[in-house]
């Protein structure tokens, strides 16, 4: 047997492992998961309508989702960090939101998109492994 398909073989041996044990956090967490992406649309949609209570309030949900217990899959410094600037981008939206400041809420709408983005590159980059439960892929 070659090398590659002994590390596969391997692989599968442990995904099935890994998904056996943590499938249901892994469940409960990619349903919190999908919640950011359903109010990321919101805002959107928020910004093109000028509804500026509900860019305020997709904003703060968003905050309130990054502060839960279920965000901390991964420790380390970069997580921290691109957390911290997550929250600033969602203050800073439903700030602006507040001021009725469409430029404002807009920017700060592609800067909270930059984070979303490069966390989840950082996270497909890293080594590291999940706090709790495995990743799995679709
Ligand atoms: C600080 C890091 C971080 C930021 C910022 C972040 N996410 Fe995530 N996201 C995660 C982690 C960790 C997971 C869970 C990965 C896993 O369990 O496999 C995840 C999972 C998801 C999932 C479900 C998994 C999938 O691939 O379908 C979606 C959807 C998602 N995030 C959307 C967003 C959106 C939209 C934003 C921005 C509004 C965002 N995320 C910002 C860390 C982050």
């Amino acid at each position: 047997m070659n090398t590659t398909r002994c590390v596969m073989a391997l692989g599968i041996v442990l995904a099935v492992l890994w998904g056996s044990g943590g499938g249901e956090l892994q469940d409960e967490r990619s349903t919190y998961m999908q919640f950011k992406l359903a109010h990321a649309q919101q805002l959107l949609g928020g910004l093109v309508r000028e509804d500026f209570p509900a860019i305020s309030r997709h904003a703060q949900q968003l905050k309130l989702l990054s502060q839960d217990a279920s965000w901390e899959v991964y420790r380390g410094a970069e997580y921290e960090q691109l957390s911290v600037m997550f929250r600033r981008e969602t203050d800073r939206l439903a700030e602006a939101a507040g001021h009725r400041n469409l430029d404002g809420a807009t920017l700060a709408y592609v800067q909270l998109t930059l984070t979303c983005v490069q966390c989840h590159d950082q996270m497909r980059k890293n080594e590291a492994k999940p706090i709790a439960a495995s990743r799995e892929e679709p």
